[in-house]
Formats: C-alpha cells, sequence, structure tokens
C-alpha cells in the first residue's frame, strides 16, 4: 500500500543519496534529520561521518551539499557551523505534500502503520470492588486509554486487562454481612444507576465493618467465610458475584462519564488468576527462583534492602499458606505471555507500586517468563494534588469521590460553553452535550498534557480556561475552523501549490507535515503529553496564522481555497489528535 510520507522522509531520501554520491562508505548512514528553527530541517549526520574517514566535516558538508539536487522539495541547503546542513524546503513540496495527505482517503493524515505490529496486553483502569473509586484510578483509566487509542492507530494488537481488585480477606466480612442482611443489595428499581450502587455498597462497607470491630463472634464467622470463599464454596460465590456485580454497575458508570468504552470481556480481575497460583508457587519453587524463608516462599533481590539493611523478599505465598497481590501478577504475566502471546506488558499504575513492579518483572525474568522478546513496562503516573499542592482530599480529608469531580467539571464546562451558546447558535441539547465535551475533555488533557510520571495539581479553573494549553482551547481552534467552512458559500478548500506560502502559512504547513513523526514517537515511549504539547503548538500556530493571513477574505480565490485547504487538514489534524487523546472536539462551540 502507498502510503502517504511526510517531508522528512523525502529530505531524508535526498540526502542519503547525496552522501553516498560524495562518500561511498557512507552509504546507508543515517544524515541525522530533525526539524529546527534555524532551517525548516538540519542534519548533523556529516560530523560522526567525517570524523570516521578522516576529513574536514565543513568540507565534507561543502561537498555534500554540491550534490544535493536542489528542486522539487529542497528549495536550499547551507553548511552551517562545524558541518550541519541547513535545509530549506520549496513551499510547492510543502503544499503538495499536505494536499497528498489531505486527499487520503484512508483519513491517516501520513501516519503510517507499523510494519511488524506486535501484541500489547495493558494493564489499566483497574478500580477495587466494593470500594470508590478515586483520582489515581482517573489517572490509569485516561492515560491507558489515550495510550491504546494511540498503538491500535500506529496498527499494534491490543489486548485489554482491567485487572481489578476483586479478591482479598475483606470479602469474608462483606459476604458474612450480607448473608446475615439478606436484602442489603437489592434493588428499588430494575434501572440501577451507578451512584445507587455505590452508595448501597458505601453503606454496607461501613456497617460490615462496624460489625466486625465490635462483635467478636461476627469476626469469627467473617473469618470462617474468608476459607469458605477460598474453597470455593458455591453459596459463598454466589454472593461474592454480587459484589462484584454491583461494583461493575458503578465503574460503568464512572467510565461511561469519562465517555470511554470498557468492555466486560477485558475485566479480568485478580480472581481471574486463581487456579493458576498454585502452579506459579510450584514453579518459581522448583526452579530456586523462590525459596522458602520462615514459611513463607519468598524471592529476593541484591539491591532491595529495607531501612535497617536487611533484604526485603517479594513474597509469593505467605507462611499461612495464602497467596497475595505478587503471586496474581505473576500468574497474569504467565497468562499474557503464554496464552495471549503478548510481546509486551504494558502496566499503567501508580508509580508509588515501582517496586512491586520491578520485583515482579525481575522475578518474572528469571522464571524465563519475560525475557529480549517478551517485555514489561510500568507506565507509572504520578499523584494527583489539590491546589495547595498536597495529595488531592476534600477538605474533610476525605478522598474525592470521582463522580463529584467529574459532574463538577462538566458543570463549569457547561457555563464556559453557556456564555457563548447565542452567539454561536447553540441548542440547549448542544449545550449539554458539550459541556460534557469539554467538561470531561478537560479532565483527561489536564492528566496527559503533562508527563505521566509528574504529580500535577487539579485546578478545574485552570483546566477550563480558555487561553493557555487547555483542551478547550484546542476545541475552540476546531469549531472555529468548522465555522469559517460554513461560512464560505461557494468556495471549497483546494490545494493550490503554485501559490507562495507566507511565514504562517509555511509555519503551520510544516506543523502539520510533522503530525506523523510525532504519533508514531508518542506511541513507541508512551508518551501522550507529547502527543498534547504537539496538539496545543498546532492550534497557537493556526492562531498566528489567522491574525497574519486573511481566509475568506484573501486577495484571490485561489488563496481562499488554499487557505481553506489548509485550515481544514488542521482540523482534521486536531479532531484525529484529540480522538488519540479521548478527547471529542464538537463542530459549534
Ligand atoms: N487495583 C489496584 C489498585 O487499585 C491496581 C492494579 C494494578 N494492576 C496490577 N496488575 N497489579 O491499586
Amino acid at each position: 500500500m502507498a502510503s502517504v510520507t511526510s517531508l522528512s522522509d523525502s529530505v531524508q531520501q535526498h540526502l542519503a543519496s547525496a552522501l553516498s554520491a560524495t562518500l561511498p562508505e557512507a552509504a546507508g548512514a543515517d544524515p541525522l534529520l530533525r526539524r529546527s528553527d534555524r532551517a525548516d530541517f538540519q542534519a548533523n549526520g556529516i560530523l560522526a561521518l567525517a570524523k570516521k574517514a578522516k576529513a574536514n566535516p565543513r568540507e565534507l558538508a561543502t561537498q555534500v551539499v554540491a550534490q544535493v539536487a536542489a528542486g522539487d522539495v529542497i528549495k536550499d541547503v547551507e553548511v552551517s557551523g562545524p558541518g550541519f546542513l541547513n535545509i530549506t524546503i520549496a513551499d510547492r513540496a510543502i503544499t503538495e505534500n499536505l494536499a497528498a495527505r489531505y486527499a487520503d482517503e484512508t483519513g491517516r493524515l501520513g501516519v503510517p502503520y507499523a510494519a511488524h505490529p506486535g501484541t500489547t496486553v495493558i494493564d489499566y483502569a483497574q478500580p477495587n470492588v466494593a470500594k470508590e473509586m478515586h483520582v489515581g484510578h482517573l489517572r490509569s483509566a485516561v492515560i491507558g486509554d489515550a495510550v491504546v487509542q494511540l498503538l491500535e492507530f500506529t496498527g499494534e494488537n491490543v489486548v485489554r486487562r482491567h485487572h481489578i481488585g476483586d479478591w482479598g480477606t475483606q470479602f469474608g466480612m462483606l459476604i458474612q454481612y450480607l448473608d446475615e442482611h439478606p436484602h442489603e443489595l437489592d434493588h428499588k428499581d430494575a434501572q440501577v444507576t451507578g451512584e445507587e450502587a455505590m452508595s448501597n455498597l458505601d453503606r454496607l462497607y461501613k456497617a460490615a465493618r462496624g460489625k466486625f470491630d465490635s462483635d467478636e463472634e461476627f469476626k469469627t464467622r467473617a473469618r470462617r467465610r474468608v476459607v469458605d470463599l477460598q474453597a470455593g464454596d458455591p453459596q459463598t460465590l454466589a454472593m461474592w458475584q454480587k459484589f462484584v456485580d454491583e461494583s461493575k454497575i458503578y465503574f460503568f458508570s464512572v467510565f461511561e462519564k469519562l465517555d470511554m468504552e470498557i468492555q466486560d470481556p477485558d475485566i479480568v480481575g485478580e480472581s481471574g488468576y486463581n487456579d493458576m497460583l498454585a502452579d506459579t508457587c510450584r514453579m518459581l519453587e522448583e526452579s530456586g527462583v523462590a525459596v522458602r524463608s520462615e514459611g513463607a516462599l519468598c524471592v529476593f533481590f541484591e539491591d532491595v534492602k529495607g531501612p535497617d539493611g536487611k533484604p526485603v523478599p517479594l513474597i509469593v505465598q505467605k507462611s499461612d499458606g495464602g497467596y497475595g497481590y505478587a503471586a496474581t501478577d505473576l500468574s497474569a504475566i504467565r497468562d499474557r505471555v503464554f496464552n495471549l502471546k503478548a510481546s509486551t506488558l504494558l502496566y499503567v499504575v501508580d508509580a508509588r507500586q515501582a517496586l512491586h513492579f520491578k520485583m515482579v518483572f525481575e522475578t518474572a525474568r528469571r522464571a524465563g517468563w519475560l525475557n529480549d522478546d517478551v517485555k514489561a513496562h510500568q507506565l507509572a503516573f504520578g499523584t494527583v494534588l489539590g491546589k495547595d499542592g498536597k495529595p488531592f482530599k476534600t477538605r474533610a480529608g476525605e478522598t474525592v469521590k470521582l463522580q463529584d469531580l467529574l459532574d463538577e467539571a462538566v458543570e463549569r464546562a457547561t457555563a464556559v460553553v453557556r456564555e457563548k451558546a447565542e452567539k454561536v447558535g447553540l441548542t440547549e441539547q448542544e449545550i449539554t452535550e458539550n459541556g460534557r465535551y469539554v467538561g470531561i475533555g478537560a479532565v483527561k488533557y489536564a492528566d496527559l498534557s503533562t508527563s505521566a510520571v509528574r504529580d500535577y495539581k487539579f485546578d478545574l479553573d485552570q483546566m477550563v480556561s480558555l487561553n493557555g494549553d487547555t483542551s478547550v482551547y484546542l476545541q475552540y481552534a476546531y469549531a472555529r475552523v468548522q465555522s469559517i467552512l460554513r461560512k464560505a458559500g461557494e468556495a471549497r478548500p483546494a490545494a493550490h501549490p503554485e501559490l507562495e506560502l507566507a511565514p504562517a502559512e509555511r509555519a503551520l504547513g510544516l506543523h502539520l507535515d510533522q503530525f506523523a513523526e510525532t504519533v508514531l514517537e508518542v506511541a513507541a515511549d508512551y508518551e501522550p503529553h507529547k502527543l498534547a504539547a504537539y496538539l496545543y503548538q498546532l492550534a497557537s500556530l493556526l492562531t498566528t496564522f489567522y491574525d497574519q493571513c486573511p481566509v475568506l477574505k484573501a486577495d484571490t480565490a485561489e488563496q481562499v481555497e488554499n487557505r481553506l485547504f489548509l485550515v481544514d487538514l488542521t482540523a482534521r489534524t486536531l479532531h484525529q489528535g484529540m480522538a488519540l487523546l479521548g478527547i471529542r472536539t464538537p463542530e459549534k462551540l
């Protein structure tokens, strides 16, 4: 399939042939091309080549310049500094390249599919059963979803796994309480809302906890329940299932609010690996990767020590025979590698679990489950902070309810949308819809626009601000183009490569050209914040372009068409880029 390439690909080819024409041994060498502020592109690969050939780099560069066929693509090439090449692209090439992309019906905007896609199993959006979701779960869901979209866009096979916390001793207490108060999870209506489900669970949890702490006999019965649960007693399991189902109603309602698609078959919680736990431990013990220490099955590491200097092991089986978080994760690795045939395992999990994953991955490597062909990576994220710079809590010091937080974001955004609604001509229904897209977009963008591993401040005022690096700024940029296209009347977008470009048009065009490289890099490094930065820059260049270049009032009909084409391609790129971040771009705003 012939795909539309970027200008950098053409320049790269021109340079490579000029290089090998100058210096035969340079055939296949990388000219090390990059986008630059000084010229459109800069190549600095000649330095290393000159060193190897024991030649003077500036002289070699001058010879290469003579070999570069100035023509269709490269308008000008100059030697700069110690032997760099500064390259200026012809206006015609910029427009032609973008025009090919515009005409390409696949809508890929120049982004190629991976030649050899692998299979990535991504572990994200993993809340815990019978517990309220918190902002950490929000981050995992938002970042994970963006990475899923990005990987799938580049052609990677992606398997999603929501490793929900659905197993553990706390269920003994909950199930026993439910058994003694059988109607606690009943619903008034057939249609249960997520909020209702959560408040049911919350109430039940508090009641069960209260009884557990105050009633010794209940405590004993609850402990017996844990044993029944682990032994697979059918009645106990059925009640456990009720908690899982009730929690899922709640999870799905939050994910829906987040405008995010989560599929039930992809929810494979901790309990999904129960059947593998004993084997996992046996394999680790037999291979000597894990050893018994004070009755527990442990894995030790040279570089993991406690404050007392003693090694801190990863415990795969407790001395009472119980399995914990690590045994489950090690079993999940076996499942993902051997059954799902993953080539990459990705975990979108709080940075505070970094030591856990370091030990789990190292254990799996020692066991031979992970190796150079099958790699695991934790995409660790930082903490969400309040305006005061401390971990995000309510005034009363409780964790903030995710639903409330999202509702508030939508409410604020709706007010922002409403202010301009009359001017734009929005119906009440459009105001509500856009309020959702802007509010949820704001929350996602704030999360995705800083590097994941850094902490960030949750500041709704800033998030829905029309100025600055916010999603709503990008959404407005998109909607403004749509408004111009609507007002264009008879005039339609059409590329005119014969036209000379104004500086603001060149800058916009060259940045548009960079979309493919950006997406590939961002997908390869799991760094959605770089896509956010790219899009923000794109919107800013569009603003500058408007200031300097009238669109509908341009001098000639050809210029009007060419500028309509430029802004339309910019809008498409904004739309696609935002979609990869999980953010919608309303047509009217
Ligand atoms: N449920 C866990 C939590 O809330 C996150 C699970 C992360 N994934 C994993 N495979 N351990 O902290």
